[in-house]
Parts: C-alpha cells; sequence; structure tokens
C-alpha cells in the first residue's frame, strides 16, 4: 500500500496556470501530494473557476476588507488552509508579499516559484529586466518562502534560450511552458520530505 499522500494548499491571485499544472500532476496515482484546497486573495481571480472546474476546493478570502491589516488577512487564509488540513503551501502567482507572522507559521513547509534564474531579477518585471541585460537564458526557479522576498533556499530551476526577436510575451510564454514543467516536480520532491 502507498503511503499517504501530503495535503497541499496552492496560494493565487490570478489565472492559476501553475496551480493546474499542479493539480493535473496530482492526479497520477503515484503523485506523493493532492491539491486539497486552492485559495485565491482575489475573488474574482479565473484561477478559482478552473480549480473548482477540476473538482478542487476553491476558496476567496478577499483581502480588500482587512485595509491595511495584512496580518488579519493571512489569518484568515490560515484558517482556511489549517480546516482543509494543509501541510504543505505552494504559492503559484500570490502578488502579495507575507507578513513574518505567516511566513514563520508556515516556515520549512511553504514553497514558491518565481519566473526567474534566481539570485537573479527577484522582484517584478522578470522578462524585461532579462532581455534589457542582453541575457542568453532566461527560467524559473522554485524556492523555499523566508522572510525576504525571493530569497529562499532554492530547490530547482528550468532553463529556456533567449531568442533573437524576443519580446517579454515570447519570452513568458518560453518561460511559463517550464513552469510548469518544473513545478510538479519539485513539489513532488519536496512533498517526499513530510510522508508518514
Ligand atoms: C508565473 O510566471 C509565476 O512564476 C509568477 O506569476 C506567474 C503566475 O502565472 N509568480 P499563473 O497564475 O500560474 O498562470
Amino acid at each position: 500500500m502507498s503511503a499517504a499522500r501530503v495535503k497541499v494548499g496552492v496560494l493565487i491571485s490570478g489565472r492559476g496556470s501553475n496551480m493546474q499544472a499542479l493539480i493535473e500532476a496530482a492526479r497520477a496515482a503515484d503523485y506523493p501530494a493532492r491539491i486539497a484546497v486552492v485559495v485565491a486573495n482575489r475573488p474574482e481571480a479565473p484561477g478559482l473557476a478552473a480549480a473548482a472546474a477540476l473538482g478542487v476546493r476553491a476558496v476567496a478570502v478577499d483581502h480588500r476588507p482587512f485595509g491595511g491589516d495584512r496580518e488579519a488577512h493571512e489569518r484568515a487564509m490560515d484558517a482556511v488552509l489549517r480546516d482543509a488540513g494543509v501541510e504543505v503551501i505552494a504559492m503559484a502567482g500570490f502578488m502579495r508579499v507575507l507578513t513574518p507572522w505567516f511566513v514563520d507559521a508556515w516556515a520549512g513547509r511553504m514553497i514558491n516559484i518565481h519566473p526567474s534564474l534566481l539570485p537573479a531579477y527577484p522582484g517584478l518585471n522578470t522578462h524585461a529586466r532579462a532581455l534589457e541585460a542582453g541575457d542568453a537564458e532566461a527560467g524559473c526557479t522554485v524556492h523555499e518562502v523566508t522572510l525576504g522576498v525571493d530569497q529562499g533556499p532554492s530547490l530547482g530551476q528550468g532553463r529556456v534560450p533567449i531568442l533573437p526577436g524576443d519580446d517579454v510575451q515570447a519570452l513568458a510564454a518560453r518561460v511559463l511552458q517550464a513552469e510548469h514543467a518544473l513545478y510538479p516536480r519539485v513539489l513532488a520532491e519536496f512533498c517526499e520530505r513530510f510522508r508518514p
């Protein structure tokens, strides 16, 4: 008999294509995790409907009613995640910087995907910055989430070439394909740590 699967909560803010890649990968019989819940900070995030269509519980915890109280918003998200029995969090296009309270609460159990070859280009506009610098390649990194934004230990990278004539859109599409291949693989490896 195979060991129990690790319950994963996915945090999103928008489209959720990485989230869909994780849900689809987790359908495999031998995948070590299952996606227990998807949480978005924006009720209008298209990824919520996509998750529900794939049969995964999808919950909006709108940050706006909390005003500037970021920790109160995160405590509300945390309650949804704990209620679903979540053991590991995968951030997938979650566009808010987390407070120390949340990062600490999930220390060692939370990972993120970032669209650059970290430590190059933490933060936003990664593809424009790689093009501007004249880089020969770009890519994505899955890393543990720690207090420094996009600074946590790397768990894996996917590399793609930057081709002549690339604009931000073309490069982003190529990197996104690499993200969809990388994230399910790294999440599986990460979750093996927590299997009984
Ligand atoms: C991805 O490029 C991810 O690396 C970044 O935001 C984008 C989210 O895309 N953090 P999606 O919502 O997963 O389609």
